[in-house]
């Protein structure tokens, strides 16, 4: 048997556990495993490196993808279709686990469906947010990144007597920002499911202030969204192939407001990419080998068309049409937790 296994999207913590696992596994089994190079760029253009237990073997611990990624969509031009199914054939592919968040999967979804590639999906977003899993791996390290920024930014912010509101990635989804404000105690969350309310915010920092707390922690997504009068999120104009714009820039207006509206001394931090780079945490590290080794095992017996997931302590497998598409909104009951201290 020889496998094809490619990462496409954001790159994140814990993608090499995945590679890393997917070639033992598969080679335990007495099959080979070749890395397509850059997402499903390398699908259709056919750029590979052989993989093997001696050469992934050190990886478990580095962040990024050993593959590189690319938000390539094959679907953007049907003729790249046509080369990708041809490339697959040319390579003598019997499976091809595809790495991704909902763009990757809808891909070697409809590549299943379609063009019956045998495809296996293996979920991956920072942002925690794909419904058919109950965590992606990455998302651990990232709240763990946040929480030491804030941590550094907390004793400058006590000094100088200042409010520093941090920006989070979440595009969609509040489950970083919701988390990391969790754990380092911020004094408010802002996260895309429900509309920012900038007048309880500042409500909330003049209360504690006047409390005696002589600084501030704002933890706010990316996404989340300010009424139209407030202003705007700052957006490109471009999208990418698969049709999203660049979020950024709401922490900054956030500061703005803040700063107009108490009178308090506000800095804005955006951590952006920080967020996804570096070692995988150790819980990371264990998903994602977990995922990678449930994934091969689809792959040797020929069960094609289905998504490894999280759910509760076991890997499962879903079909993988029913496994895209859906997004995985922020628990509300964990953000009613966190409001617990927003008073
Ligand atoms: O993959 C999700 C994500 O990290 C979002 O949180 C963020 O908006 C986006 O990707 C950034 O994408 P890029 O790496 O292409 O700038």
């Amino acid at each position: 048997m020889k496998v094809g296994v490619l990462t496409g999207g954001g790159d994140r913590p814990g993608l090499n556990a995945v590679i890393r696992a997917v070639v033992r596994a598969v080679h335990n089994a007495n099959g080979t495993t070749i890395g397509l190079l850059e997402g499903w760029r390398g699908a259709i253009e056919g750029n590979y490196i052989d993989l093997s237990p001696e050469n992934t073997d050190g990886i478990v611990d580095r962040g990024g993808t050993i593959l590189g990624s690319s938000r390539t969509n094959p679907y953007k031009n049907s003729k790249d279709v046509d080369t990708l199914v041809d490339t697959f054939h040319r390579l003598g592919l019997n499976a091809l686990i595809a790495i991704g968040g909902d763009d990757t999967l809808v891909v070697g979804s409809r590549l299943f469906a379609e063009r019956t590639i045998s495809t296996i999906g293996c979920p991956k977003t920072i942002d925690n947010d794909l419904s058919s899993t109950d965590q992606t791996f990455g998302f651990d390290t990232s709240i763990n990144i946040v929480m030491e920024a804030v941590d550094r930014l907390r004793t400058t912010a006590e000094s100088h007597r200042r409010i520093v509101v941090v920006e989070t990635m979440g595009r969609h989804a509040g489950w970083i920002a919701c988390y990391s404000g969790v754990a380092t105690a911020a004094d408010y969350i802002l996260v895309p499911e429900i509309d920012v309310d900038l007048d309880r915010m500042c409500d909330v920092l003049k209360k504690r202030r006047e409390a005696g707390k002589l600084y501030g922690i704002v933890v706010v997504s990316e996404g989340a969204k300010l009424s139209k009068d407030e202003g705007f999120v700052t957006q490109d104009a471009e999208v990418d192939d698969f049709g999203h714009v660049k979020l950024g820039g709401i922490g900054e207006l956030v500061a703005r407001v803040i700063e107009k509206r108490t009178g308090f001394e506000t800095r804005c931090v955006t951590l952006g990419h920080l967020q996804r780079g570096g070692p995988p945490s150790a819980y990371d590290r264990v998903l994602g080998t977990r995922l990678g080794i449930h994934a091969a095992r689809l792959a040797i017996h020929k069960d094609f068309g289905k998504m490894v997931a999280l759910r509760g302590t076991n890997i499962v497998a879903v079909p993988l049409a029913d496994a895209v598409g859906t997004m995985r909104k922020l628990d509300m009951g964990v953000l009613r937790e966190a409001e617990e201290f927003f008073t």
